[in-house]
């Protein structure tokens, strides 16, 4: 696991913007195709931006293709949906195929939309392991990832799939990559600035408590190369 920590929110997404480019363009490189599975909320925006608006002519975008690590149990066309929000920030911006992108079908009951989604996967994999070049995640405050909250059966999943997850707190559902499916892949990077974020990347690192209760420990850093952005207010808490 490699810990990149920057001064400031813009040099933690400069960074990962140039991280991301430069998997891609390896994968490319590689095998003619790049798979990602985008993170949802509001950290990510300024990072699909910023790609959108400085790397366009940096990657040959048209051999990236776009899954989510998780969405909201939301119309596309809703505020909070994670695919809408990449829609706006960088699909459109950069044209991409809608044939190269593949949002949860949220039209569905969310565990019909989980298995639809599962198969969604492994019809792109084929017959191969579920192994995402790439995945982006961020991170709660209350140390979930995706949306692998605490205390929800989710954590226990042992194979690598796509679970629904009821959040009573919410009354809301959501539709996620479960760990086994996020360890399958070749990268894991989490995006991570903020004071309110400091706690939570703080009991991930440093505790090693009952999963339940941090769930972004379910990530193992064995499997891929996993590298923490964040900002100095979480590594100052680290240090303390
Ligand atoms: C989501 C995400 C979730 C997110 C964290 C951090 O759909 O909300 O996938 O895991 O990454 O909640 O969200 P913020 O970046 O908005 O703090």
């Amino acid at each position: 696991m490699e810990l990149n920590i920057f001064n400031n929110e813009n040099e933690v997404l400069a960074a990962l913007a140039a991280h991301f480019v430069k998997v891609a363009n390896e994968a490319i490189a590689a095998k003619g195709k790049f798979s990602v599975a985008l993170s949802g909320g509001s950290s990510p925006k300024k990072l699909y931006e910023l790609l959108a608006s400085d790397y366009e002519d940096k990657l040959e975008w048209d051999k990236v293709y776009f899954f989510f690590g998780d969405e909201r149990n939301v119309p596309q066309t809703d505020k909070d949906s994670n695919y809408l929000m990449a829609k706006n920030a960088l699909f459109a911006p950069l044209l991409i195929d809608p044939d190269h992108i593949f949002p949860v079908d949220t039209s569905l009951e969310p565990k019909e939309a989980a298995a639809k989604y599962q198969e969604v996967i492994e019809d792109f994999f084929d017959e191969d392991e579920l192994s995402f070049d790439l995945v982006l995640l961020g991170l709660g405050d209350n140390s979930h990832t995706a949306s692998l909250f605490p205390f929800t059966p989710v954590l226990h999943d042992r194979l690598p799939g796509v679970s629904e997850v009821f959040l009573p707190d919410q009354n809301v559902y959501r539709i996620t990559m479960n760990a086994p499916l996020i360890n399958e892949a070749k990268q894991i990077a989490f995006l991570v600035y903020g004071e309110g974020k400091a706690v939570a990347v703080h009991h991930v690192l440093e505790d090693d408590e009952d999963i339940e209760e941090y769930p972004a420990q379910l990530i193992e850093p064995i499997v891929g190369e996993i590298e923490w952005f964040m900002d100095i207010a979480a590594a100052a808490l680290l240090e303390n």
